[in-house]
C-alpha cells in the first residue's frame, strides 16, 4: 500500500516534538489516539527513543499507518491498534496519551467518551497531550480558524473547534488537570494535562 501523506503533519511535527521532548521526558510508553496517516507516530518514535510509541485509530486508517511503521523499522514503534474512543479500548493502562487534531473532528459525545477512556487508562500522574485548534470562551484565535470551523460544521454539524474551557471541564471529570497551554504555529495549541 502507498503511504498516505499529510502536508500539515510535515509542517507541525517538529514544533510538536519540541514540546513532547519535555512533556514525555519521563514516560516509557505513549498511546496515540487518532494517528491518521502515521507520520506523527514515525517522527515521534524516531526522536523519542527512550519510549515505546503505540499508534491507534479507527479500522480504515490502520493499513496506512502500518505502511509508515513498516517502512520506518523502528524498534520502539508498535504496529497500529484499532481504537475507536466510543468502543472498548485495547490498552487498559498507560502513563501517557497523545492526540492531534481529533476533538474538532469528533462529535461532542465522542469527545466525552474520549475523556472517559482517558480517565480509565491513564496511570496516576499520567500525562495527556492534545494538539489542535481551540477557542477561548467561544472566541476564535484567528480568522483562518473561524473559516475552518465553518467548513467543519457545514460538513458535520456535530463537529467543530472546541472551547478550551469545555475541554478543561471534561478533563476535570476524568481527574485530569491542565498543566500547560502551549501556543503553536498556525493558530494551534498544545494542551498538557496531568492526572492526579
Ligand atoms: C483530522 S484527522 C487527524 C489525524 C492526525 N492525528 C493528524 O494530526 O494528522 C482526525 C483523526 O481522528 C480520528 N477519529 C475520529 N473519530 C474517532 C473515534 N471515534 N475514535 C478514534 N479516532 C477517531 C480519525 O480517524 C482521524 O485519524
Amino acid at each position: 500500500m502507498s503511504k498516505p501523506f499529510s502536508q500539515a503533519c510535515e509542517n507541525n511535527k517538529q514544533p510538536i516534538l519540541s514540546v513532547l521532548h519535555d512533556a514525555f521526558a519521563s514516560v516509557d510508553y505513549v498511546l496515540e489516539i487518532g494517528s491518521g496517516t502515521g507520520q506523527h507516530a514515525v517522527h515521534f518514535a524516531a526522536n523519542l527513543p527512550h519510549l515505546i510509541w503505540q499508534p491507534s485509530d479507527q479500522r480504515e486508517y490502520l493499513d496506512g499507518i502500518a505502511a509508515w511503521c513498516d517502512d520506518a523499522r523502528l524498534e520502539n514503534l508498535r504496529r497500529p491498534l484499532e481504537l475507536d474512543v466510543c468502543a472498548t479500548w485495547p490498552v487498559t493502562r498507560t502513563p501517557a496519551v497523545f492526540s492531534a487534531n481529533t476533538v474538532h473532528i469528533m462529535q461532542w459525545p465522542m469527545v466525552e467518551a474520549f475523556f472517559e477512556g482517558l480517565g480509565a487508562v491513564l496511570t496516576e500522574e499520567g500525562v495527556f497531550c492534545l494538539y489542535g485548534p481551540f477557542n477561548f470562551q467561544g472566541r476564535y484565535t484567528s480568522d483562518s480558524n473561524a473559516q475552518f470551523d465553518r467548513f467543519l460544521r457545514e460538513r458535520d454539524p456535530g463537529s467543530g473547534i472546541r472551547d478550551i474551557e469545555a475541554i478543561v471541564e471534561l478533563a476535570a471529570g476524568a481527574g485530569l488537570v491542565l498543566r500547560a497551554d502551549h501556543t503553536m504555529p498556525a493558530n494551534n495549541r498544545l494542551l498538557k494535562f496531568v492526572r492526579g
